[in-house]
C-alpha cells in the first residue's frame, strides 16, 4: 500500500520505517529541510534502538523515502498520516497549528480521495477540526473530493519505539466509515497474527483513550513519589513498599517506581492538556493536577537533598551527572529531570560534569559552551574531582558500577541516586554518604568511616 506519513519525529520516523518493513511503500514528510536531507543520506537524527537499520535497510530498498515536497507527500498515499508535534500551548491545552497546518496543506494538494489519520496525540474533538479545515479548503477550491478523517492514537514508548510499533500491545482506530475501518486493517494486518489486537471505536473515544493511558501511567509515578515522601518520613523503605504492592495482581509492578519525576516528550504535556480540556468542559480534574504538581515538587527533590547535604546551596562546588536523557534508551531531553536539576545547581553557583550514553550531543545542543557545565566522554571521567555523584536516569551502564573507582575519583564519597539504582546497606558499607527516593538517608557505616579515614 502507498503510505504518506507527516512529521519524521519520534513517531513518524518509527511508524514510517516499521510500515515499510512489512512491504508498504512509505514517503515520509517533514519541513525541516535538513532533517530530510539527513535522512536521504542514511542519517538518522534521534536514538533509539533499532532504528538505524531498519530506515537504511528500507530506504536502500526504495519502500521508505523521505522528501520536503507536501504535493509530492499528498499524490503518493491514499492514506495521510499526521505524525506532527502537539506542544502544549501557553495555557497548557494542545497547540494544534502543526495538525491543522497538515490538514490544510493535504486539501489544498489532493486530487484524489484521501483518508486522513491523526496519529499524534490530539485533544478531544480535533479529529472534528481536522475534518472542518479540509473542507473548508477543499470548498475554497472549488473541489469536490471525498475524504474521510480517523483517530488512530500512538502508544509507543520512546526507548522500545520500534519493538512497539512492530509488536503493538493493542491498535486503536477511531474510524469514520466502515470503509475506512477495513482499509486501516489492511494497513495493519501485519501487526495482528497473533491475535485480533485492533479496538474499533468513535473517534471522540479514540482520541480519549490515548490522553488516558498517559495520565494514569503518569498517576501511577506520581503516586509512587508521593508515597515516597511519606515512606522517607517515616523511616520506611519505598522499594520494599513497591515489592509488597506490586505482588497484588490489581496493581501489578509496571510504573510504581519511585524518582526524580516523570519527563519527556508526552506526560508532562498530555498531563497539561487533559487538565485543560476537562477545565474547559466545566469539569475540575482535582487527580490530574495533584498528578501535575507532585511530579513538579519531584523535580525539586533531588536539589533539596544536596542542600541539606550542604547545609545550604550548594556554590561554588562540582557535581559528577551521570544520565541526561528523561529516561534510558533514548537522547530526549524534553522536560528531563536531569534539567531542572542542572539548571538548580547553576543558579546556586555550582558546576556540573555530565555524562549520557546518548544524550550529549543534545545537551550540548540545548545548553551551548558554558564554563559550569562539562560534557565528559565517560561515566568515569564525569566523576574526576567532583564533590559528589548524582544519578539522574536509569541507563544500565549505570546500574553495577565500580564503587570503588567512584569513591577513588570523587572529591568525597557522597552519592545523590534520583533512580534508586544502588543498595543503601552495601553503600554505608563502602563509605558512602547515600541518598535515595523514600529510602531514608544512609549515613557511612562506622567500620567504613574509620576505614576510609585511615587510608587517607
Ligand atoms: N514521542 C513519543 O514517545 C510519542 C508517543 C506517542 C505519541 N506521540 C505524539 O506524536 C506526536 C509527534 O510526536 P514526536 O515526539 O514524534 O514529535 P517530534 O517533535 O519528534 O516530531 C515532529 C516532526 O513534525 C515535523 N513537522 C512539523 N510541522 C510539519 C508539517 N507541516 N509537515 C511535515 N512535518 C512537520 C517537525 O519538523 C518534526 O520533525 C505528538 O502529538 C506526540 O504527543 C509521541
Amino acid at each position: 500500500m502507498k503510505i504518506t506519513v507527516f512529521g519524521t519525529g519520534y513517531v513518524g520516523l518509527v511508524q514510517g520505517a516499521v510500515l515499510a518493513e512489512v512491504g508498504h511503500d512509505v514517503l515520509c514528510v517533514d519541513i525541516d529541510a535538513a532533517k530530510v536531507a539527513r535522512l536521504n543520506d542514511g542519517q538518522i537524527p534521534i536514538y533509539e534502538p533499532g532504528l538505524e537499520d531498519l530506515v537504511r535497510a528500507n530506504h536502500a530498498a526504495g519502500r521508505l523515502n523521505f522528501t520536503t515536497d507536501a504535493a509530492r507527500g499528498v499524490a503518493h498515499g491514499r492514506i495521510q498520516f499526521i505524525a506532527v508535534g502537539t506542544p502544549p500551548d501557553e495555557d497548557g491545552s494542545a497547540d494544534l497549528q502543526y495538525v491543522l497546518g497538515v490538514a490544510q496543506t493535504i486539501a489544498e494538494h489532493m486530487a484524489e480521495p484521501r483518508v486522513v489519520i491523526t496519529k499524534s496525540t490530539v485533544p478531544v474533538g480535533t479529529a472534528d477540526k481536522v475534518r472542518a479545515r479540509i473542507a473548508e479548503t477543499l470548498a475554497g477550491r472549488g473541489a469536490a473530493i471525498g475524504f474521510d478523517v480517523v483517530s488512530n492514537p500512538e502508544f509507543l514508548k520512546e526507548g522500545a519505539a520500534v519493538a512497539d510499533c512492530m509488536r503493538p500491545d493493542r491498535i486503536v482506530i477511531g474510524a469514520g466509515s466502515p470503509e475506512t475501518e477495513e482499509l486501516l486493517r489492511e494497513v495493519y494486518e501485519p501487526f495482528n497474527r497473533s491475535r485480533d489486537k485492533i479496538i474499533v471505536m468513535d473517534v471522540r473515544s479514540a482520541e480519549l483513550t490515548k490522553y488516558a493511558a498517559n495520565c494514569m501511567l503518569a498517576t501511577k509515578i506520581s503516586f509512587m513519589n508521593e508515597i515516597a515522601g511519606i515512606a522517607e518520613r517515616l523511616g520506611a523503605d519505598v522499594e520494599m513498599v513497591r515489592q509488597g504492592i506490586g505482588a497484588d495482581q490489581r496493581i501489578g509492578h509496571h510504573f510504581i517506581y519511585p524518582g526524580a519525576g516523570y519527563g519527556g516528550s508526552c506526560f508532562p504535556k498530555d498531563v497539561k492538556a487533559l487538565i485543560h480540556t476537562a477545565r474547559a468542559a466545566g469539569f475540575e480534574p482535582t487527580v490530574l493536577q495533584a498528578v501535575e504538581d507532585r511530579n513538579d515538587a519531584q523535580k525539586e527533590v533531588i536539589f533539596d537533598k544536596i542542600r541539606r547535604h550542604y547545609g545550604g546551596a550548594p556554590k561554588g562546588r562540582t557535581f559528577a551527572l551521570w544520565g541526561l536523557s528523561f529516561k534510558p534508551n533514548t537522547d530526549d531531553m524534553r522536560e528531563a529531570a536531569s534539567r531542572v536539576l542542572m539548571e538548580a545547581l547553576w543558579a546556586a553557583g555550582a558546576k556540573v560534569q555530565a555524562y549520557d550514553p546518548e544524550a550529549m550531543e543534545e545537551t550540548q545542543r540545548i545548553y551551548g559552551d558554558r564554563d559550569d557545565l562539562t560534557l565528559a566522554g565517560t561515566k568515569e571521567a564525569a566523576l574526576r574531582g567532583a564533590d559528589a555523584l548524582v544519578v539522574m536516569t536509569e541507563w544500565q551502564a549505570f546500574r553495577a558500577p565500580d564503587f570503588d573507582l567512584i569513591g577513588e575519583r570523587l572529591g568525597a564519597r557522597v552519592v545523590f541516586d534520583g533512580r534508586n539504582l544502588y543498595d543503601p546497606g552495601r553503600m554505608a558499607k563502602k563509605g558512602f554518604a547515600y541518598y535515595a527516593i523514600g529510602r531514608g538517608a544512609a549515613a557511612p557505616s562506622e567500620a567504613a568511616s574509620e576505614a576510609s579515614s585511615s587510608a587517607a
